[in-house]
């Protein structure tokens, strides 16, 4: 098996939690943030939806691939897109940057949870429930196959999933160490 590094890598679906899960672990931790979005956007200079509608999803998915390879190999906390596994070498990037947790939920709570906020540019579709159904279908192999395990996050707290995650990887270092 090739190096594993120490950090904890997010990922999951639109709406899975990634990004107030990856706060709660930065707040028991301490350690450093990477948000693959937010480096998008910081990096062009607008919001992700704006990029996607300027530039298109191809071009997005460049500057997602960019960004993750500005993420250094050290003890970190890094969110994820939930596009960035349609990629193999991000997938293979995250798997050399550490342990890589797969947050899954409901179909139900995932489309409560991005309905909340209408910014997900992938579900501006006449049939959103539809779109988010048939994404979900296409991308769960792929982030069980990318993940070392997963958490199903439809009845926890942002806290409680943030403890499941730190003793999972716990755990992976007891098995290999
Ligand atoms: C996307 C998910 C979004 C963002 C972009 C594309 C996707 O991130 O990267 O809108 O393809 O699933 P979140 O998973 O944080 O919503």
């Amino acid at each position: 098996m090739s190096e594993r590094g120490e950090a904890i890598v997010l990922i999951g679906f639109m709406g899975a939690g990634k990004s107030s899960v990856g706060r709660e672990l930065v707040k028991r931790t301490g350690l450093p943030l990477y948000d693959t979005d937010r480096m998008v956007a910081a990096r062009v200079g607008m919001p992700i939806a704006e990029i996607f509608a300027s530039y298109g999803e191809e071009e997005f998915r460049d500057c997602e691939a960019a960004a993750l390879a500005q993420v250094a190999e050290r003890p970190a906390i890094v969110v994820t897109g939930g596009g960035l596994v349609l990629r193999t070498a991000n997938v293979e990037a995250i798997r050399r940057l550490g342990s890589v947790i797969n947050l899954v939920a409901s179909e139900e709570a995932l489309f409560e949870r991005v309905s909340r906020r209408g910014t997900r540019p992938l579900l501006q579709t006449s049939d959103p429930r539809g779109t988010l159904s048939e994404l979900l279908r296409k991308r769960e192999p792929l982030y069980r196959a990318a993940a070392d395990f997963t958490i199903d996050t439809t009845n926890l707290t942002h806290a409680a999933v943030a403890e499941a995650v730190l003793r999972g990887v716990a755990e992976m270092h007891q098995h290999v160490g």
